[in-house]
C-alpha cells in the first residue's frame, strides 16, 4: 500500500498519571493506524536532552526536561497512510487552549506544559530520528492484520 509511514508517539507523564494510556491508544486503533511498537519506560536526562534537542536554550527547556523525566511515559510507534500528519491532526495544537474539541489535547490537555501527548512533527526526518532514539529495530514488529484490505 502507498504512503505507508511510521511516526513516534508518546503518552507523557501527565497522561500516564491521569490514566489516559488506554484512551489515547484506542483513538489511534479506531482511526485505523497500526501499532508496531510500544514501551512503558522512564526517560532519563540524557534521552530528554536528545529528544528535545531542538528546544535547547529556549526559556521553557529546563521545565520541559524536568516534566518529561518526572514519571513513566508510554512510547509507541504507529504506522499508516500519512501517519505523521494524521497523528498531529488528531493531537491538536501544542497549546491545549488553542486545540479543537475532539483532538487529544483539546479534550484532555491542561496547559502548554501538561499537554498529555507527544507526536513527531512533519519536518523531514523527525519521525525516523525519534523512532531510532527510542526503539531498537527488533522492537518494531512487522505483521499483517486480518483485515488489511479494509485498513491501511
Ligand atoms: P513543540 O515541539 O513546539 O510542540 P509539540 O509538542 O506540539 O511538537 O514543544 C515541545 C513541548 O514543549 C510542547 O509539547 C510543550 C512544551 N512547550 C512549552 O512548555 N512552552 C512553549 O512555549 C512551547 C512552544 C512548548
Ligand atoms: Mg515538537
Amino acid at each position: 500500500m502507498s504512503d505507508q509511514e511510521r511516526t513516534f508517539v508518546m503518552v507523557k507523564p501527565d497522561g500516564v498519571q491521569r490514566g489516559l494510556i488506554g484512551e489515547i491508544v484506542s483513538r489511534f486503533e479506531e482511526r485505523g493506524l497500526k501499532l508496531v511498537g510500544g514501551k512503558f519506560m522512564r526517560i532519563d536526562e540524557e534521552l530528554a536532552h536528545e529528544h528535545y534537542g531542538e528546544h535547547e536554550g529556549k526559556p521553557f527547556f529546563e521545565g520541559l526536561v524536568e516534566f518529561i523525566t518526572s514519571g513513566p511515559v508510554f512510547a509507541m510507534v504507529w504506522e499508516g497512510q500519512d501517519a505523521v500528519a494524521q497523528v498531529r491532526t488528531m493531537m491538536g495544537e501544542t497549546d491545549p487552549a488553542e486545540s479543537a474539541p475532539g483532538t487529544i489535547r483539546g479534550d484532555f490537555g491542561l496547559d502548554l506544559g501538561r499537554n498529555v501527548i507527544h507526536g513527531s512533527d512533519t519536518e523531514a526526518g523527525s519521525a525516523e530520528r525519534e523512532i531510532e532514539l527510542f526503539f531498537d529495530d527488533d522492537e518494531l514488529l512487522d505483521y499483517e492484520r486480518v483485515d488489511e484490505t479494509w485498513l491501511y
